[in-house]
């Protein structure tokens, strides 16, 4: 076997120190505070993320890599032959394995991740696994519009966008994500999402703030890399991670809680913070089925199948996209 890295194209747009420091204190000058998300994700964060997937209180990973599998060949018929897949966020690749295996001649594949080293590791892998496919990567934030590689293959283009990720947007953002996506894979693509339903509040909450506090270090790894990549002075021991199901807006929210009073530096603007104020550094939208296929309409989408586990944890929806999305 040929042991030589065989990726087709890595393309690197990672955001850089400037563009996060610019964000960061736009977040932190607001009221209320906040960060973005997607910083969670440096080398350190990624591998906190990868445990994250394996604790017993955040059944997301497990359940979603079980259904997949029950229905891969079902999603592999509608698919055809020849497709080339579209992955955002390619975090370990267990999931797009699985899809990868049960379809018929993939072309091609495509990972998209904020993480670039987490991404080269991923792409390179699939490289050797599956010689006669097309492997790209491309290091980039797609919460912004992207660029993609051309791809080989005469069959569909599908975006596979696990892991709800697609939660950890707004509403609005989620439909221009959807919008947007359907742009990139045109008409007769589809997008194959994982997607978190809504459930009892204490499964949510304990998903979000395990025993061990793996997501809590998650949490505050934001502020260790404000400190090494900005020159901030976080004390981590004068914050703690929260996290709570927020019925009304159907959502689990992280926040980071100041334990005192205090002024930090970043960038040479002085934050200040009282006692109890929190910095909320993300949402984890969650949808009933019928609430998802609304927002999939909405953003021009046809959602013609999905599956969820026996429990009604989770659920993959299937959503084509018909002949508006043609561009000449
Ligand atoms: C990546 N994303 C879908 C995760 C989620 O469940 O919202 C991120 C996460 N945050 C805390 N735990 C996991």
């Amino acid at each position: 076997m040929n042991d030589k890295p065989t990726i087709a194209s890595f393309a690197d747009f990672r955001p850089d120190r400037e563009k996060f420091l610019a964000e960061a204190l736009a977040g932190l000058g607001a009221t209320p505070k906040t960060l973005p998300s997607k910083y969670f994700y440096d080398d350190r964060g990624s591998a906190l993320f990868d445990l994250i997937c394996e604790l017993p209180e955040y059944y997301v990973t497990r359940v979603e890599t079980a259904l997949l599998g029950s229905i891969a060949d079902e999603v592999a018929t509608i698919i055809g032959q020849d497709a080339a897949i579209i992955e955002y966020g390619t975090g370990s690749s267990e999931k797009i394995r699985i899809l990868l295996t049960a379809l018929n001649r993939p072309a091609a594949f495509v990972g998209v991740d904020i993480s670039g080293d987490a991404l080269l590791g991923v792409t390179d892998a699939m490289a050797r696994h599956f010689p006669d496919m097309a492997v790209h990567g491309v290091c980039a934030d797609f919460t912004q519009p992207l660029k993609l590689p051309t791809l080989a293959g005469s069959g569909k283009r599908v975006v596979f966008f696990p892991g709800s990720s697609l939660g950890n947007f707004d509403h609005q953002q989620a439909e221009d994500f959807l919008a947007n996506a359907a742009k990139t894979v045109g008409p007769d693509g589809a997008l194959l999402i994982g997607i978190d339903l809504k459930k009892d509040v204490d499964t949510l909450n304990a998903a979000y703030d395990d025993a061990q506090g793996i997501t809590a270090q998650f949490n505050l790894n934001l502020l260790t890399r404000l400190n090494r990549e900005c020159g901030a002075d976080f004390d981590l021991e004068d914050f703690r991670h929260r996290a709570f199901y927020n019925a009304k807006a159907g959502r689990v929210e992280m926040h980071l809680v100041s334990l005192r009073a205090q002024t930090v530096s970043l960038g040479g603007a002085n934050i200040a913070f009282t006692k109890g104020e929190t910095i909320h550094t993300e949402n984890s939208y969650k949808y009933s089925t019928s609430e998802f296929q609304d927002l999939s309409r909405r953003a021009g989408l046809m959602p013609l199948h999905v599956w969820t586990d026996a429990d009604q944890l989770f659920s993959l929806h299937y959503l084509h996209v018909g002949s508006q999305y043609y561009m000449p």
